[in-house]
């Protein structure tokens, strides 16, 4: 059962009203419930139990420290991409030795803040990053772990702006180019080549390509190996897709239990998963107010005042985020666009949407929007970015303030 449901026709995150919540915080508010996140993340856990891994939270899903807290006392590590998230998840307690650094353009003073730290390992794409990041080791004098990043070319039938493990994508080494690296980088006394990497893509709703991905992977895995190299992590990264609309993605079990039985006979092999949106993506709505209605010919539009600074998933991607009125009417639905006041015509959150007549000052909820939500809001149109606000059982915390014109214009 989610945390997220009406009672009494009125829409409650673990039982608190929205309507309270905007009364109190005001609109638009991101509302994330601890329940559902901790909820994702013991059953994510739990369907690895009986083999070796690693969780590390994708932290450019959603990187509350109030969330990432949570996810460090539970053990979980992390899965950053910038000094900015190495700084955050350090902040929330996330032990260092149960963070990996991804992502295509890492800097020499972001990998030297990585060191410093002392971080499980890099996950290097290119061989220009593994040399640049043996130089930096070396003038710290350290030795540090990496993974290769490899390409597998396998379709994750997504979209394809989160699609990274096709050929025609930034990401990764293909296995053709990256065995010469793997070689390079095992002569360096500054890197310990240690695991093979992977992340295909975001919202995967099946199995079968995390499977191919696999199985390509732990080929090479077993031909490392027979080389000399000493592979101890296979890291798969994130992708397990959530409902939206009416996706039937697998579930963790399935997820793992799939990637189970394809590398559990290989002794002595670490699995690192990343998941992001699996873990926050339906733990939280984005709570706004309703300001006019308007027609142009058939079209009816809602506007209201959420916008694409604050959720920009559906117009960057077309994604669909379902609208819920907060107080359920019972009324037939009308048929509208629900958009944001920004000057834009790609500023929508939903479009030929089902809702019920609405009025100015009536609540709405954005849902499934705890993941890259807030993480991608910006200040377009010099709005502040929106409220944060965490639900536990009964009581909410805004987790982060509403931000204020004088944050506009801090620093400029
Ligand atoms: C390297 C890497 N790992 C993990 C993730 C998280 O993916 P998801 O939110 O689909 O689980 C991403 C997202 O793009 C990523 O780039």
């Amino acid at each position: 059962m989610s945390s997220i449901e009406y009672k009494n026709d009125i829409l409650t995150v673990e039982g608190v009203p929205l309507t309270t919540i905007a009364k109190e915080i005001g609109t638009p508010s991101y509302v994330y419930s601890k329940a559902e996140f901790t909820g994702s993340l013991n059953a994510f856990q739990a369907a690895f139990t009986g083999t070796s891994h690693l969780v590390c939270y994708s932290v450019k899903v959603n990187a509350n420290l109030a969330l990432l807290r949570l996810a460090a006392e539970r053990g979980v590590g992390a899965d950053i991409v910038s000094g900015g998230e190495l700084f955050k998840a350090l902040r929330a307690g996330i032990s260092p030795d149960k963070i990996v650094f991804s992502g295509v353009g890492k800097k020499a003073a972001e990998m030297r803040e990585a060191l410093e730290a002392n971080i499980l390992m890099f996950n290097v794409e290119s061989a220009e990053e593994m040399r640049l990041l043996a130089r930096v080791a070396g003038e710290m004098n350290r030795r540090t772990k990496i993974s290769l990043r490899i390409n597998p070319d396998v379709d994750p039938r997504t979209h394809p702006y989160i699609s990274t493990g096709m050929k025609e994508n930034k990401f990764g080494l293909s296995r053709e180019e990256a065995l010469p690296v793997f070689a390079e980088a095992a002569q360096s006394p500054h890197l310990e080549v240690v695991g093979v990497d992977c992340h295909i893509g975001s919202q995967l709703t099946e199995t079968e390509p995390f499977i191919e991905a696999a199985e390509r992977l732990k080929k090479l895995v077993l031909d490392l190996r027979a080389a000399g190299h000493d592979i101890r992590y296979l890291d798969l990264g994130g992708g397990l897709g959530i409902r939206y609309k009416d996706e039937a993605p697998p579930s963790p079990a399935d997820y793992a239990s799939g990637l189970k039985k394809v590398l559990g006979d290989v002794p002595g092999l670490t699995m690192v998963l990343e998941p992001g949106r699996y873990l926050v993506g339906n733990s939280g709505v984005l709570l706004t107010e309703v300001l006019y209605n308007k027609a142009n010919g058939d079209k009816h539009f809602v506007i209201t005042d959420v916008a694409m600074n604050d959720l920009i998933r559906p117009s960057l991607y077309g994604a669909y985020h379902g609208v819920l009125p907060v107080k359920k009417t019972g009324e037939t639905p009308l048929t509208v666009d629900v958009v944001g006041p920004i000057c834009e015509s790609s500023d929508f959150m939903a479009k030929d949407h089902p809702l019920q007549p609405v009025a100015g000052g009536d609540l709405l909820a954005v849902m499934s929007a705890g993941a890259y939500g807030f993480t991608m809001s910006s200040n377009y149109n010099a709005r502040p970015r929106a409220a944060e606000v965490l639900v536990d059982g009964g009581h909410f915390t805004v987790v982060k303030p509403r931000e204020t014109y004088e944050d506009l214009v801090r620093g400029e």
